[in-house]
């Protein structure tokens, strides 16, 4: 049957070494093997709350990091998720279809709505104490015991009692929420059944992602097994999909044998965990995921840091005292393991060729050497994406027509889902 590669990152804030290793760099050979799509998802990005300027500036800077690391948007489809109403739609048929036991099943929900509880929690204690300043201030002034004139500079005292009474009533009905753990929003609950849908609306074959997506890859396989059953098909599925390929996209589909799609309306996406480095742990901790949404800039690389910034970064990096040559053993050696897993994907050589290649070293040595081929690996990287961040209308043009096309892909199959269904079409 005929292959589609689909996957995608969302632009919250700055890629990182691990969407790099993990996913990006394996889509740039994918590319040329199978018909491409690779999608910047910003309907999952706001299952979080974004700012909209960020967000519209990170949309850029993921499509351009998406180029620079060597995803051809002629041949490849590079589109933003909101821009295809077909993601929305198909999310809405399959939510219809996806039995909430499985989504209570997803780890990184809780973890996220941990996140988003903790961040919080956060505010609320910056706000209280912030509140309490002020009405100390507001007190002194009252005393005499600091001129009026300081205040009535920035507020007028009456505004300024109105802010202060509003944040605290604002504030009890926050901590309301996270009692009643309200604080995690529907989106993030449902975000595993729009990825379903992003893949499903183009009845992608293989889904290359990192390890952490694994789970969701296989929600995604029984939501559409679920799909399948409700709606038996007769014609097997990939002739229509074939007949929808949408003849403006531009996207042909080569011929593989390989997946698993027998039968069904949807196909059931393989997902394609490659390389050394699927699971990129932070720089500071070992044991935990590199991620945007840790705290300490030190804990990941970004694509966009120069030369001096990886060489601080790695140099600071959290390594341990074990006697003898640095060695992968990822039970007793979480941080050496790392830097040796990023050593050998950054180099193109397996870990053991990375092992004999650093059988000398010491850490201050291997750290050195690791920059080193970080920073020749990523500074053509960086250099490309600022050259083609200094042409934003250039930037938008290419995702315009990678909308269009995705659109041409997606829409005669969102038809064909539809009529299966039983919706007016
Ligand atoms: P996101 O944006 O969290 O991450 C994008 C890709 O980067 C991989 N990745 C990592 N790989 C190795 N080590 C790490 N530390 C690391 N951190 C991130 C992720 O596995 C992913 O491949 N839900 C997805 C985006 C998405 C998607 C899709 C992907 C939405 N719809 C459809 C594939 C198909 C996500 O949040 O990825």
């Amino acid at each position: 049957m005929n292959s589609l590669v689909f996957s995608g990152v969302q632009p919250t804030g700055n890629l990182h070494l691990g969407n790099y290793l993990g996913a990006i760099k394996n889509w740039v050979g994918l590319q040329h093997q199978h018909a491409s799509m690779f999608c910047i998802v910003d309907m999952h990005a706001i299952t979080v709350f974004q700012d909209p300027i960020a967000l519209q500036k990170a949309i850029r800077e993921t499509a351009a990091a998406y180029i620079a690391c060597g995803i051809d948007p002629e041949k490849s489809i590079v589109f933003v998720q909101s821009t295809v109403s077909a993601h929305a739609e198909l999310a809405w048929i399959l939510n219809c279809h996806t039995p909430l036991g499985w989504l209570n099943r997803m780890t990184q929900f809780k973890e996220k709505a941990q996140q988003s509880k903790l961040g919080t929690e956060n505010v609320i204690k910056f706000a209280k104490e912030l509140n309490k300043r002020i009405r100390r201030l507001q007190k002194s002034v009252d005393e005499g015991m600091v001129g009026h004139g300081l205040l009535s500079q920035y507020l007028e005292r009456e505004k300024l009692e109105k802010y202060c009474s509003t944040l605290e009533v604002a504030l009890a009905d926050l901590e309301e929420d996270i009692k009643n753990s309200s604080v995690a929003k529907l989106g993030l609950y449902s975000y595993p059944v729009l990825m379903a849908a992003d893949i499903l609306a183009y009845k992608a074959t293989h889904v290359p992602v990192g390890e952490d997506q694994k789970q969701h890859l296989e929600l995604a396989r029984d939501i559409a097994g679920a799909f399948n059953r409700a709606y038996p098909v007769s014609s097997p599925p990939c002739s229509s999909a074939d007949s929808h390929m949408g003849h403006g996209s531009g996207l042909t589909r080569p011929t593989d044998r390989e997946t698993s799609s027998v039968g069904g309306f949807f196909p059931l996406p393989e997902p394609l965990i490659l390389g050394e480095a699927t699971r990129v742990m932070s720089l500071r901790d070992g044991t935990k995921k590199m991620s945007k949404s840790d705290e300490s800039d030190f804990s990941r690389i970004h694509l966009m840091d120069d030369a001096d910034t990886i060489l601080q970064k790695i140099k600071k990096a959290k390594s341990d005292m074990e006697p003898g040559p640095i060695r992968y053993n990822l039970a007793v050696r979480p941080e050496a393991s790392n830097l040796i897993t990023i050593y050998a994907a950054v180099r193109g050589i397996s870990r053991a060729e990375a092992e004999t290649e650093i059988a000398n070293d010491n850490f201050s040595a291997f750290k050195t050497r690791l920059a080193e081929a970080l920073i020749a690996h990523l500074a053509p990287i960086r250099a490309k994406m600022v050259d083609l961040l200094a042409d934003a209308a250039e930037l938008d043009r290419i995702l315009k027509k990678g909308s269009e096309r995705a659109a041409d892909v997606a829409n005669p199959i969102l038809k064909e889902v539809k009529k299966t269904i039983g919706f007016p079409i």
